[in-house]
């Protein structure tokens, strides 16, 4: 046997019959149109359209038939296999849009509503300021001090060689509390620790003190009724001027940069003889373009603190044999020395307490 089948009746082959293939047309049409999402239509897909679907198995037995019929046969097919796939497309193409819109509105987030996350906290710089000082003091083998805000006035003045009828008590303008015969203050400085130290402590002593303290000063760009202080303290054998002077240039390099270093001026203290206020050299200009320089005004140098060799009165007053020991002490406004190192014009934003001006210094916790 050779040959086609010249015998062989179409009307035979079922699935290929045009009721037949119109009718699974119309069915896989139906069900298309009925798909009601995404889902639904892969599984008018499948079920039409996919390998096993009637009018692709009815592909497949196109190549039984006897040549002449295969023509009308495959173009029957094809047409609605085409209808079906178009008709896919056509669904698939309006359900995406449907299936976006839908999530368009179900995933909506509205931008203006209150949000219950609280913002992240960040440390006061002059709290990262403080700290920073105090590490500097501690790498060299110092102690940290505290003491008390509330601070008794012998502390304060008295100890200190500034008894009541000394002048410079007036240089310190004074918080006092209530009733006056208990004697007590909000301290005007930090140095009150350093008889708090003496007092409690025998030499060698390598102290610093940073914290907070108060005077009745107008608040301003420059001023404020409450700021911040350290205060360095050593007492030990053969301590001179040359060991202040030598820690103050290493505070000044840490603090401000390698090369920072310091300079003296004649002053007066009671607690300390002899005095000196201590510049440190503009970290901007380093004193070479002064005249144009905004951060030291011209200068230079930019005023620092007050220092000293501790007086031997303030070593008897808190029980040190001045005899075999002698100091050295400084104290200086940390607000200060934040306010040059970060080029502000006005330290009120530093007690002010706005979260986004602390964060732009602050590290997050
Ligand atoms: N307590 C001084 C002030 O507030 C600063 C000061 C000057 C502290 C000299 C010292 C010092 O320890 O020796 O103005």
């Amino acid at each position: 046997m050779s040959g086609p089948n010249t015998d062989y009746d179409p009307v035979e082959v079922t699935p290929l019959k045009a009721e037949e293939v119109e009718r699974m047309r119309d069915e896989a049409l139906a069900a298309i149109s009925a798909a009601a999402d995404l889902d639904e239509l892969k599984q008018a897909r499948l079920d039409h359209a996919g390998d096993r679907s009637g009018l692709a198995l009815a592909n497949r037995e196109i190549g039984a038939l006897p040549p002449q019929a295969r023509k009308e046969a495959g173009q029957r097919i094809g047409q609605a296999r085409g209808a079906v796939n178009k008709a896919l497309a056509a669904r698939q193409a309006v359900l995406e849009v449907e299936h976006e819109e839908r999530m368009l509105v179900t995933e909506t987030v509205d931008v203006t509503l209150p949000t219950d996350r609280g913002r992240r906290g960040s440390r006061h710089p002059i709290t990262l300021q403080s700290e920073l000082i105090a590490d500097i003091f501690v790498a060299m083998g110092w102690e940290i001090a505290e003491g008390p805000v509330v601070e008794a006035e012998w502390l304060n003045f008295d100890a200190l060689n500034l008894g009541p009828d000394h002048p410079a008590r007036t240089m310190q303008d004074t918080f006092w509390t209530e009733p006056a015969e208990n004697h007590v203050v909000l301290r005007t400085q930090t140095s009150p620790v350093q008889a708090r130290t003496m007092l409690t402590r025998t030499p060698p002593i390598y102290v610093a003190c940073p914290g907070r303290v108060f005077r009745t000063d107008e608040y301003d760009a420059t001023h404020s009724p409450m700021f911040h202080q350290v205060e360095g303290l050593v007492v030990d054998e053969g301590i001179t001027m040359a060991h202040l002077k030598g820690s103050l240039d290493h505070l000044a390099a840490q603090l401000f940069g390698p090369g920072i270093d310091t300079r003296f001026r004649p002053s007066y203290f009671p607690f300390t003889e002899p005095s000196a206020e201590v510049d440190v050299r503009c970290f901007v200009c380093r004193g070479e373009d002064s005249d144009s320089c905004r951060t030291c005004k011209g200068e230079g140098w930019i005023e620092w603190g007050g220092c000293g060799v501790v007086n031997p009165r303030v070593l008897v007053a808190c029980g040190v044999d001045p005899e075999v020991y002698s100091g050295f002490a400084f104290g200086m406004g940390i607000d200060r020395s934040f306010m040059f190192r970060h080029a502000l014009g006005d330290l009120r934003p530093l007690f002010e307490g706005d979260a986004r001006f602390s964060s732009a210094f602050g590290t997050e916790i």
